[in-house]
């Protein structure tokens, strides 16, 4: 017995609860929401205590000079030193004029599918999209249209792209998608990321692409993990979705977030597809989407956050 007691105190047992209690947990808030004004500038205080998102979410002149050991957040022991052709790319300044009002970040869940959130998230004033989403006409209605950030892993440029080693029109065509918004990259995150990374900024800037290319900076993206596995969400690297959310957080007077359901069940107990638009699962030793659900909910019933789960009015 005092062997069983040992064990828990040094394996402390994180239980989530069952997707179908989430699901009745969801159903019995309903639409309701407070906008928790006292909440919202504690977490921001928070975040920016820890993590300095408005000067630090993007590698820029300022805080990545020439000679600057940039250590990538993905991997030990890595590092690029700044050097002439790197900082050359960097934005001189965090671009964006804080703070942001009303911001939307959109996340890929199947929940948004059918959800007629499309509306609702274009009249945001800052729309953040993770990973290169689609927004073709077959998903407006549910998705929206207009983007203002939208963040592309370089295994997207490696996988749908060849590597944009002869495929870079396909590439500057398919962007076109998001307008002129920025596209945020961690390009020092794993090493064989950046040359992708880099390539990708090439191929926007030849084409003279309405694009702004942002490198995502490893020492944010590192914090901001730091921030969270303090709060227990115990995942080797978070989700695009709850960095966006953080910095949404951060930056914005207003937070609300889409598409945010990684349960294999829709609220009506009907089986729904991982992502809006395809059914590929994450690798579930490297995320803990569900943890990570718990803690944004939490923010939603505190006010901090809104979580639009389901469809939109
Ligand atoms: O690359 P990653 O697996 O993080 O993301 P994704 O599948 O492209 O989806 C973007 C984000 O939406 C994720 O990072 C999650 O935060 C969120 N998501 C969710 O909450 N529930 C889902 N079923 C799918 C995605």
């Amino acid at each position: 017995c005092l062997l069983v007691l040992c064990w828990f105190y040094v394996y402390p047992v994180y239980r989530l609860p069952r997707d179908k209690d989430v699901t009745e947990e969801v159903l019995r808030q309903g639409d309701a929401w407070t906008k928790n004004q006292t909440g919202i500038d504690l977490f921001r205080k928070l975040l920016t205590e820890c993590c300095d998102p408005g000067r630090m979410f993007a590698v820029t002149k300022e805080n990545s000079p020439l000679g600057k050991v940039l250590w990538y957040d993905g991997e030990f022991y890595h590092s690029h030193t700044v050097n002439n052709e790197t900082y050359s790319l960097f934005v001189q300044d965090n671009p964006l004029q804080l703070p942001l009002k009303k911001c939307a970040v959109v996340g890929n869940g199947g929940i948004l599918r059918h959800s007629k959130c499309g509306q609702d998230i274009d009249q945001a004033d800052f729309i953040m999209r993770c990973n290169l989403p689609p927004v073709s006409k077959q998903y407006t209605e549910d998705v929206g249209t207009r983007t203002h950030l939208v963040t592309a892993n370089p295994s997207i440029i490696e996988k749908r792209f060849q590597n944009l080693l002869w495929s870079r029109k396909a590439f500057v065509d398919s962007m076109k998608a998001y307008g002129s918004s920025y596209i945020y990259m961690p390009a020092f995150s794993m090493k064989p990321g950046t040359d992708l990374s880099l390539r990708a900024h090439y191929a926007l800037s030849d084409a003279s692409s309405e694009l702004t290319m942002l490198f995502a900076n490893p020492e944010f993206l590192r914090t901001v993990g730091k921030f969270w596995k303090s709060r227990n969400v115990h995942a080797k690297r978070l989700s695009t979705g709850l960095f966006l959310v953080s910095l949404a957080l951060g930056l914005c007077e207003e937070v609300t977030a889409y598409g945010f359901w990684p349960f294999s069940m829709g609220l009506d107990g009907q089986p729904i597809s991982h992502h809006y638009y395809d059914n590929i699962l994450p690798d579930k030793w490297f995320h803990a989407m569900p943890e990570e659900f718990m803690q944004l909910w939490q923010l939603h019933k505190s006010g901090t956050l809104r979580m639009r789960v389901g469809h939109c009015p």
